[in-house]
């Protein structure tokens, strides 16, 4: 059993998938950059999915938290506010050191959002990570645990993460645009956006990532500072203050439309180039 093997054993994502008549995507120890015979040659499918979900039917349930899960009781919303915070508008967080930002983000009652979630979702990752990877807001597993991309979406955020032999907490740092649950996991609106962003802007200005990796339209939209397709946004090196951005889609959209991955695997290996100047 070779090295990489061992670790998608050791992960529980081995046997990898891989269409017949293909070879077996490589995954080498150590050079991060993808050539353009080998992102021809790896289907994404085979990459970035070891348990492909499959198309929903009408009326079939989601197997993840993304936009469709059932709210907590209303009950099981502790009225967590009772005295607890005081309202600062997160546009003061540009100063803030990390610990101090922290506790702004868990302080924070800035939106209604606040009211409906069970804890704030700050980011993971480590501080220093050249790779940003930037999804929408908390589903109901993030909310449960406190961390972005825990759920079915995050198994197959770190499975694409692997593909490019990147791992959570190691040079990547995950974040949402907003830090709190949306009820019902709706779209996070506007407001509600434009008031947690600060949050995200200093965690980029302290981070200092050399590329962001944004996941979905949502976090498209808000980063970039316009509304467009997410199919037009996907294959151009973007700027986001200085720091090189690629857009592709959300993990759970990925979930829902398994047919994608392919495209997600283009961008993986476009960002892979861009992080290497090769875009
Ligand atoms: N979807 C997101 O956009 N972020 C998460 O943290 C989880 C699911």
């Amino acid at each position: 059993m070779d090295r990489s093997e061992a670790v998608l054993r050791e992960l529980k994502l081995h046997p990898q998938w891989v269409r017949r008549n293909q070879p077996a995507p490589v995954l080498a120890e150590q050079p991060a950059l993808i050539t353009a015979e080998a992102e021809a040659r790896v289907p994404a499918a085979a990459v970035i999915s070891m348990h492909p979900a499959p198309p929903l039917a009408p009326g079939e349930a989601c197997p993840e938290p993304c936009r469709r899960v059932e709210e907590p009781a209303q009950a099981e919303i502790n009225d967590i506010h009772a005295g607890s915070s005081v309202a600062v508008p997160a546009s003061q967080a540009d100063k803030l050191n990390w610990p101090e930002l922290k506790q702004r983000v868990h302080d924070c009652i800035a939106c209604k959002l606040r009211a409906g979630c069970t804890q704030t979702v700050f980011g993971v990752g480590d501080e220093q990570a050249e790779w940003l990877f930037v999804g929408e807001g908390p589903g109901v597993d993030e909310d449960a645990q406190g961390e972005p991309f825990v759920g079915q979406a995050g198994k197959l955020l770190d499975n694409m993460l692997l593909s490019i032999k990147l791992r959570r907490g190691k040079n990547v740092y995950i974040a949402n645009i907003v830090k709190c649950r949306p009820p019902n996991n709706r779209v996070p609106e506007a407001d509600e956006i434009a008031t947690c962003m600060p949050y995200l802007q200093r965690q980029i200005e302290l981070i200092k990532p050399k590329l962001i990796v944004a996941l979905g339209k949502t976090a498209a939209t808000a980063l970039l500072g316009r509304d467009a397709a997410l199919g037009s946004l996907r294959g151009t090196l973007h700027d986001y203050h200085g720091i090189p951005l690629v857009v592709t889609y959300h993990p759970a959209y990925l979930l829902r439309s398994p047919m994608e991955k392919a495209k997600a695997w283009q961008d993986l290996c476009f960002a892979v180039r861009a992080r290497h100047g090769e875009a």
